[in-house]
């Protein structure tokens, strides 16, 4: 019987070196201390003992099953706290790695223009008024001095929505009849506009069927064609630069008398000619001059009494200019990559 507990003894010490895992452990317990294991199995042959054998057999089959029992489980314990380790290990969050990167918005170039030309005007006593897009023939054409059928409607291909009557506006203008009419030729006016215009054009990288412009309008006493080269260049010097200088040239519309084209020296070579200004030194950057004489008095104003001149600035080109953007599609398809470029060009 010693001998037996003894070979049972060493061979479950060699065993109990070598498991690992839970499996190895079920299978030990079955092995040695199970219904049908080395251990149990001693006890079943005892009754053909006599009663001191027995008494003795007895004492060691416990004493090496107990010892069996604590060195399985505290072997258990082990291989259970070693595999918890390794699931802990495996699965740590490693609080030193960088987080993943936030993409963020960026504000849209031309938004930002249009803010840039708001902040400006409203400094200068200018209020920002909106105006509808669809718009009503009357306001985008007849108070402007363009009857049915006048050639020059031709020149704005508009989106007619409703018959003849209503329109997508092909340009801002209308809303300076908007104000004069609702004003009933009572009060001075000093307002620009900013917002979207259609047209029925090809689009291409210099042309959008929707585009935005500024437009702008004063009415007071006194208001002459020296009053908007003033104000024109105050604040193209603000938005492109102290250094910029302004141009106007002898231009036609229905709407104003004299009209004007508004010029900016190139703020990219500052004159000299590049491909930017296409070599002119000069850029473009919208029309305007002294409100017609009909208009004033179409919308209500008495013209002897009344005067005033007005504006229409491109935004997108504004935009483009400013950015060096060349192609009018980048504002209309968002791609957050470029948007965010222009915004880091501006901070640094
Ligand atoms: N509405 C004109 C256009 O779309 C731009 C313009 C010219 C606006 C002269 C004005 C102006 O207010 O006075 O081409």
């Amino acid at each position: 019987m010693k001998e037996k507990i003894g070979a049972i003894k060493l061979e479950l010490d060699k065993d109990l070196e070598t498991i690992k895992t839970t499996q190895d452990i079920v299978d030990i317990k079955a092995k040695y201390i199970g219904k049908n294991g080395c251990i149990t199995e001693l006890t079943k042959n005892m009754k053909d003992l006599s009663p001191e054998e027995r008494k003795e057999a007895g004492m060691l089959s416990n004493e090496i099953k107990n010892y069996a029992t604590s060195k399985i489980l505290g072997k258990e314990e082990e291989i259970n706290n070693a595999i918890l380790n390794e699931k802990l290990s495996k699965e740590a969050i490693d609080i030193t790695l960088p987080g993943t990167e936030i993409v963020n918005g960026a504000p849209s170039i031309l938004e930002k223009v249009i803010e840039d030309f708001e902040e400006v005007f409203m400094s200068m006593g200018y209020d920002v008024v909106d105006g509808p897009e669809l718009e009503e023939d009357r306001y985008n054409f007849e108070l402007l001095g363009l009857p049915k059928g006048h050639p020059a409607r031709d020149a704005q291909d508009t989106f007619y929505v409703k018959g003849d009557e209503l329109l997508l506006r092909s340009h801002t203008s209308p809303v300076q009849a908007r104000v004069m009419t609702s004003k009933e030729g009572k009060e001075p006016v000093r307002i620009i506009c900013p917002g979207k215009a259609y047209r029925r054009d090809d689009d291409d990288a210099t042309h959008s069927h929707q585009f935005t412009q500024i437009e702008g309008l004063i009415v007071d006493k006194d208001i002459k064609l020296s009053d908007l080269k003033g104000t024109v260049t105050v604040i193209c010097k603000k938005l492109f630069g102290e250094d910029t200088v302004t141009r106007f040239r002898p231009s036609y519309y229905q709407f104003t008398e004299p009209s004007v084209e508004m010029d900016i020296s190139c703020f990219n070579c500052k004159g000299k000619g590049c491909n930017i200004c296409k070599n002119s030194g000069w850029i473009t950057i919208g029309g305007a001059g002294v409100v017609h004489y009909d208009v004033l008095k179409g919308c209500g104003y008495d013209p002897e009494k009344w005067s005033g001149f007005a504006f229409g600035f491109g935004a997108e080109r504004c935009a483009m200019l400013k950015y060096g953007i060349s192609d009018i599609r980048t504002f209309y398809n968002v791609d957050l990559r470029e948007t965010s470029s222009f915004d880091r060009k501006e901070e640094n």
